[in-house]
């Protein structure tokens, strides 16, 4: 039997569609749409939750979002224009980044977002000026560091102390853009925001994030401001394979909210409203991508499974090691094949770099040439992260659900690599 994903025979969509190929099944999407909805907003009032949009962006995905009712995280003009061009409603929008330029600023305060989440002092004159310009009051959260070694890996860890996002919650600059901020009419400066880190297993580190910001909530309630929403990020772990138990969002969102309502009710302050903002969570466990192998080098040690893609449509691994699982679609219940006992097994990808590595030590099926591969829980960070490294086009991505497939971004072709060029 063939690996079926939102029941389409993914031999066939590797055949129509050409690979490597994304794949989401956005029955999936839509079922932790749903699992926020219920298990979150409904349980919490005034909560609130927008999709990070930097895991997978797209029209379509935009298109699946709203329908679904959530908000959506950008953190550039890029991410703001293409949900814009997919009639995502701005007032859901909220705009996060830590560089923003003055044009994406104008571009965000003009198309009328729901919230900028300020990242450093200088950006608030900036906004106050655009929003003076277009008649608005700009709602805006002051993203603070909350201090906390979130138990990551580094390059996805942003909470600790020294990261280059956010406030530092000691000293005078948080305070001081506070009151500066607050006497500006163009303004509402409505609360604070927080992300401690990515592809996060238990609560622990939203909670000590939340311990450490509700008691920076009750001093700056003695000095005057009072935090009516709280952004408490994304982070969601995402499982690397579908026969493991996917992370429960109610098993991050109970202990953290219980921990943020006592903590309030302990220092006198109103909860303020929660917002989350999950990436991975959302899209990760949806998608899969589909590789040709291309050849198989059996080296003493080691046997190299080279596929027709690699870090160009996925570089996670050469970033931060992330792990994945693989099958052949055409046996995907067949037992991995162990060469001479303990051999390691590599899939790598065709691009001019040694770490160019989709799985080190894969457990997976004996392979040929010309088999389909698809790699699992590879629905986030990698579309959005590819490159055209060694000239490699694009893939293409397929939305699938109830046995139908549909291309929602199309393959680039060796035309579009040299479109815009000169010589
Ligand atoms: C500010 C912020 N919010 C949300 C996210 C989404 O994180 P994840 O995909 O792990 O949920 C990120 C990820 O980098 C982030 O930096």
């Amino acid at each position: 039997m063939h690996l079926t994903w939102g029941g389409v025979d993914c031999l066939e969509l590797a055949e129509k569609f050409g690979t490597p190929l994304y794949v989401y099944d956005t029955g999936i999407i839509k079922a932790r749409c749903r699992e926020i909805r219920d298990t979150f907003i409904a349980r919490w009032p005034g909560s609130s939750a927008h999709y990070a949009a930097k895991a997978f962006m797209s029209r379509a995905i935009v298109r699946v979002i709203d329908a679904e009712g959530l908000g959506l995280d950008v953190v550039s003009g890029g991410e703001l224009y293409t949900a814009l061009s997919a009639d995502f409603p701005p007032e859901r929008i909220e705009f996060n980044g830590n560089a923003k330029s003055r044009e994406e600023i104008d571009f965000a305060v003009r198309s009328g977002v729901g919230r900028i989440i300020v990242d450093h002092p200088d950006e608030l004159a900036i906004i106050a000026e655009c929003a003076k310009n277009y008649g608005r009051v700009q709602k805006v959260l002051l993203r603070v560091t909350p201090g906390v070694d979130a138990h990551t890996h580094s390059h996805i860890a942003t909470g600790q102390t020294g990261s280059k996002f956010g406030f530092p919650l000691e000293g005078a600059i948080l305070r001081d853009t506070i009151r500066a901020a607050k006497a500006v009419k163009a303004l509402d400066v409505a609360g604070l925001h927080f992300h401690v880190g990515s592809q996060l297993f238990d609560p622990q580190d939203h909670i000590s994030a939340v311990d450490r910001i509700t008691a920076l909530m009750r001093d700056l309630k003695a000095e005057g401001f009072i935090t009516r929403e709280l952004n408490l990020g994304g982070g969601f772990g995402a499982v690397v394979n579908p026969s493991m138990s996917p992370v429960k969002l109610s098993g991050f969102m109970n202990p953290i909210m219980s921990r943020l309502t006592e903590r309030c009710r302990e220092f006198g302050l109103e909860t303020p409203q929660a917002i989350i903002e999950p990436g991975r969570w959302i899209v990760s466990e949806a998608g899969i991508t589909l590789y040709r192998v291309e050849n198989i080098k059996e080296l003493p040690k080691v046997t190299y499974i080279a596929v027709n893609g690699g870090m160009s449509d996925n570089p996670r691994f050469a970033l931060y090691q992330a792990e994945y699982e693989a099958v052949c679609v055409s046996a995907p219940d067949a037992p991995a094949y162990d060469r001479d006992g303990g051999t390691h097994v590599s899939i790598v990808g065709k691009c001019c770099e040694s770490g160019d590595i989709l799985i080190d030590n894969a457990k997976i099926s004996r392979l040929e040439a010309g088999d389909i591969i698809a790699l699992y829980n590879s629905g986030a960070y990698t579309f959005s992260m590819s490159s055209r490294y060694n000239c490699l086009p694009r893939a293409a991505v397929v939305f699938v659900e109830g046995g139908k497939a549909r291309v929602v971004v199309e393959r680039e072709s060796y035309e579009d690599l040299v479109r815009g060029q000169s010589v």
